[in-house]
C-alpha cells in the first residue's frame, strides 16, 4: 500500500512530533516515546505518543496556532505544529491528539492511501509492512 507524499515535508512533521515529545519529557523520570505506523480503512496512520507533561484542555485549543509556544525564548518558535497542520492538510490528511496533563500526549497523523493510478512520479513513504520504515 502506498501514499502520495512529499517525503521531506512528512519527515519534517514526524521530526517535530518527536522533538516535541522529547521536550515534554524534561521532568518525567521514566521517559518513553512510542511511535507506530499502520494502515486503516484507506489511510496510513502514524502515531507518536509520550508519557510527558501533557497539554491542558485550554492549551490544546492553541497549539496549532502560529507562534504559540510554551518553551523558553530561543527554544521554540511555536511554528512546528502550525506548519505540520498545513502540510498534512495539503496531503488531504488530518492530525489530531489526545492528552492528559501529567500523563502524556498522543498525536495521530492520517494520510489517505494513494489510488494506484497516481503513484507513478511521486515519492513513496510506506511499503507493505505495517511498520515504520526508513524515510
Ligand atoms: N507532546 C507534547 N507534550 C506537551 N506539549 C506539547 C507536545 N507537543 C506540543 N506541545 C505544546 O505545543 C506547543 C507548540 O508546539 P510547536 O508548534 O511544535 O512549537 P514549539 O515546539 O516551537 O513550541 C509547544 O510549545 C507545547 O506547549
Ligand atoms: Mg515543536
Amino acid at each position: 500500500m502506498e501514499i502520495n507524499c512529499n517525503n521531506v515535508q512528512i519527515e519534517q512533521v514526524i521530526t517535530n512530533l518527536l522533538l516535541n515529545a522529547e521536550d515534554a519529557l524534561d521532568h518525567t523520570k521514566d521517559k518513553r516515546i512510542f511511535i507506530r505506523a499502520f494502515f486503516d480503512n484507506g489511510y496510513a496512520i502514524v502515531e507518536v505518543r509520550d508519557n510527558g507533561k501533557g497539554i491542558s484542555k485550554a492549551q490544546q485549543q492553541k497549539i496549532f496556532d502560529p507562534f504559540f509556544t510554551t518553551k523558553k525564548l530561543g527554544e521554540g518558535m511555536g511554528l512546528g505544529l502550525s506548519i505540520s497542520l498545513n502540510i498534512i492538510k495539503n496531503h488531504g490528511g488530518t492530525i489530531d491528539l489526545g492528552s492528559r496533563e501529567g500523563k502524556g500526549t498522543a498525536f495521530r497523523i492520517k494520510l489517505p492511501l494513494a489510488s494506484s493510478m497516481y503513484i507513478s512520479n511521486r515519492n513513496l513513504l510506506f511499503g507493505p509492512e505495517p511498520f515504520f520504515r526508513e524515510i
